[in-house]
């Protein structure tokens, strides 16, 4: 199946995940004898307006892999001609002519699909805005629970911590919604609870949520703790709630005690002080396996595109 712009988690069908999975394991081989040169006649470019670590060097990481060529700005926002006030449709516009894909990470929700409006060639979003998309960190999310666990039908996931603006946990949902009797449970304040959009789409489509704001009176049931950073930003002065949610949305090795032998433990990262590092060697502790998926994944996509 041909890829174009990979704007939103909803775009992807069970059989383009099923393709994408089976890719993105020829991949690991792939990856494992250092790559290969079949897209070394193509260019992608990385137009990143907000910081990251993973999704550039991953994407990046991947282009290289695959044989492409990268070019990029160390920073949209200071050092493309945005800083000139060019509109983000004549930036994409004049990328065109330069490069085969274009990744971008835009401070805007829906900044991807403005640039897809006008791009003749595919666009990747990469985030956008708070409480926007981040696709392809959830297929490289539900491309872990997969390996994990073997298969995604009938689990149970919880995503705790800012679920509100968390642009992977929203995107995460949509996906999970496409499988048979899973359950979500969304644990968290009030303030940051999942939003309504997410809920409607849910009921929607039948899939079991419920909504939580105690973390350990649901580690025990589930097979999957998926953890986010709380924004401090979000709660402007209310300092205090902020370091006191911190503290409730924690794992450490007591809820290590509570959890299923078999049940992991994931996070998007980068990670503050929501999960204590001495959680990191516990084999339930997934989160660098699932950066590692992240370069898989990303080979995948960015072959399917070509
Ligand atoms: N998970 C993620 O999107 O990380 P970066 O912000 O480092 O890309």
């Amino acid at each position: 199946m041909k890829l174009n712009h990979i704007l939103e988690s909803q775009q992807f069908t069970r059989p383009l995940i099923n393709e994408l999975f089976a890719v993105a394991n020829q991949m690991d081989r792939v990856l494992v004898r250092g790559g290969t040169q079949d897209y070394n006649n193509k260019i992608m470019a990385t137009l990143f307006y907000e910081p990251s670590t993973r999704t550039r060097f991953s994407f990046e990481a991947a282009m290289h892999r695959l044989g492409g060529r990268v070019i990029s700005t160390e920073n949209a926002r200071d050092f493309s001609s945005g800083t000139t006030g060019e509109s983000l449709e004549d930036t994409i516009n004049v990328l065109n002519n330069y490069t085969d894909v274009i990744v971008l990470r835009h401070n805007e929700i829906d900044g991807s699909k403005r640039a897809a409006k006008v791009s003749h060639v595919p666009i990747i979003n990469a985030g956008d805005g708070k409480g926007g998309q981040h696709p392809t960190q959830a297929l490289l999310d539900l491309y872990t629970i997969y390996k994990e666990r073997g298969s995604i039908e009938g689990l149970k996931i919880a995503f705790s911590g800012d679920l509100a603006d968390g642009r992977t946990v929203r995107s995460l949902s949509y996906l999970l919604g496409k499988f048979e009797r899973v359950k979500l449970y969304f644990v968290a304040p009030q303030i940051i609870q999942m939003k309504n959009d997410i809920l409607e789409y849910l009921d929607n489509n039948e899939v079991w949520y419920d909504l939580h704001d105690d973390l350990k009176s649901v580690v025990s049931d589930v097979d999957v703790i998926y953890q986010t950073r709380i924004d401090k930003d979000r709660f402007g002065e209310k300092v205090d709630d902020y370091e006191k949610y911190t503290k409730e949305y924690y794992i450490d090795r007591n809820v290590l005690q509570r959890m299923a032998k078999h049940a992991i433990i994931m996070h998007p990262l980068p990670r503050l002080k929501e999960i204590s590092p001495e959680v990191d060697n516990d084999p339930r502790a997934a989160y660098f396996r699932q950066a590692r998926n992240g370069i898989l994944v990303r080979m995948a996509l960015l072959s399917m595109l070509f």
